[in-house]
């Protein structure tokens, strides 16, 4: 087939079969950010390129090869958002989102982000992520509750079992003592590094603790921890994390070595795996980074948030057999006859305007024991049958598609009945 009818290589269509189980889970998440007071933020698809050199830092693999940049015909270099967090923050500084001393504010985002990748299973070049960010809270309390939040949403979508990995990258101070130390135990290591890790050495060391190399991973393994290393601030700071996690029952695991592919966290990361996912492990991740918004304005404020990869948890429900909702119809309109299929257009319309979900053969092909066959499989509990001798008496036949009786109804009363019976 010629490339142009194929979606591009990464991308994919969700098709009708599935859209039904997206909506149930953007529903689910809509419903959960509510509860924690969460407001939608819509920011665009694409943004100055600057914004994620800057926030995402230079020298990570997002901002280094997977970003989607191009020039617009103005000359602006612009990119596809490769995640969603530096622009809610622009957005957040733009517009002044801030409320009261604090400039506190509690966003979330649903929508496509884009990173040119190596596409394999779960990984898309286009894909979907759900978000969260608290900006302006600086207090353990709030690294807690966003990560409560965050195991709350998958078992309220039905996952169960699933915990988050959770770890202190340290505070500024913590990661500039790190640095030398981690610096030392790399150029006294004996064994294999990659070129790229050799490369950051100098630029930004901590990256090399990221690396999915298979050549640096006897050196990841072996390398200091920066947990072991926290200041006394950001000890105390991820001790009084845990301590909240704990008073709420929410389970977690502390990975020390969870470190996250992006420059901007500070002290608390975490992510949630599961390994039902292959290699592409992490359903969700996110964390603190307290120094983001100060690259954009003078006055800094701390944040803390993550983000769910909608296709991976998509992928997750399926695997666990969680069927989506029914997306079906709760009635149907079955006509016989020329005089009754422009009846039982009107009459379905009636039903619609009243709100309720009705299906009608609007192909005027089908018999009437096809049109059965069709309200059955779109899941109609109730049908109304009309037929040119009901129609001259000013009646339909109501049918109950699960029993099969059948009994006459007004069609001056057809819609009030048909609401009370599927209520
Ligand atoms: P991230 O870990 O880069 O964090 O992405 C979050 C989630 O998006 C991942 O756990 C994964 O499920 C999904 N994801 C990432 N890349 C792909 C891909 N190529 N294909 C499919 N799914 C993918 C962030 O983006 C941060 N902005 C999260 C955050 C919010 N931190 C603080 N606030």
């Amino acid at each position: 087939m010629s490339e142009a009818l194929q979606a591009p290589r990464g991308t994919r269509d969700l098709l009708p079969a599935e859209t039904a189980r997206w909506a149930q889970v953007e529903a689910v998440l809509r419903e959960v950010y509510a509860r924690f007071g969460y407001r939608e933020l819509r920011t665009p698809i694409f943004e100055h390129t600057e914004l994620y050199v800057r926030g995402i830092g230079e020298a990570t693999d997002i901002v280094g090869k997977e970003m989607y940049t191009f020039s617009d015909r103005g000359g602006r270099s612009l990119t596809l958002r490769p995640e969603g967090t530096a622009g809610v923050v622009r957005s957040y500084v733009e517009h002044s989102l801030g409320i009261g001393e604090r400039g506190e504010a509690k966003l979330f985002y649903l929508g496509p982000m884009f990173r040119y990748e190596r596409p394999q299973k779960g990984r898309y070049r286009q894909f979907w992520q759900a978000g969260a960010e608290a900006i302006g809270y600086a207090d353990p309390a709030a690294d807690a509750e966003s990560i409560a939040m965050l195991v709350l949403a998958l078992r309220e979508l039905g996952l169960k079992g699933l915990q988050a990995d959770v770890n202190s990258v340290g505070d500024a101070e913590t990661r500039a003592d790190f640095r030398g130390r981690l610096q030392d135990f790399v150029r006294g290591w004996g064994g294999s590094i990659s070129n790229e890790s050799r490369a950051r050495l100098e630029t930004n060391p901590l990256r090399i603790l990221d690396s999915k190399d298979p050549d640096d991973a006897d050196l990841v393994a072996a390398a200091p921890k920066v947990t072991n290393h926290l200041s006394s601030r950001s000890s105390a700071h991820f001790a009084g994390v845990l301590r909240h996690l704990d008073r709420m029952g929410v389970p977690y695991d502390v990975n020390k070595k969870l470190v996250r592919g992006l420059d901007y966290y500070s002290d608390t990361v975490f992510e949630v795996l599961s390994s039902d996912l292959g290699a592409q492990s992490a359903v969700a991740g996110g964390g603190r980074y307290d120094g983001l918004v100060g690259q954009f304005q003078k006055q800094g404020r701390p944040a803390v948030g993550w983000a769910i990869g909608l296709d991976r948890l998509t992928a997750l429900l399926e695997q666990a057999g969680l069927a989506p909702g029914q997306a079906g119809s709760q009635v149907a309109v079955c006509t016989l006859g020329g005089a009754a299929f422009g009846r039982g257009l009107a009459i379905a319309q009636s039903l619609r305007e009243a709100g309720l979900s009705v299906w009608f053969d609007s192909s005027g092909q089908r018999g009437l024991k096809n049109q059965f066959k069709q309200a059955d499989a779109e899941g109609c509990r109730l049908a109304v049958v009309l037929g040119e001798d009901e129609l001259a008496r000013g009646e339909a036949a109501l049918k109950d598609m699960q029993q099969g009786e059948q009994a006459p109804v007004a069609l001056d009363g057809l819609v009030a009945e048909v609401k009370r019976r599927l209520s």
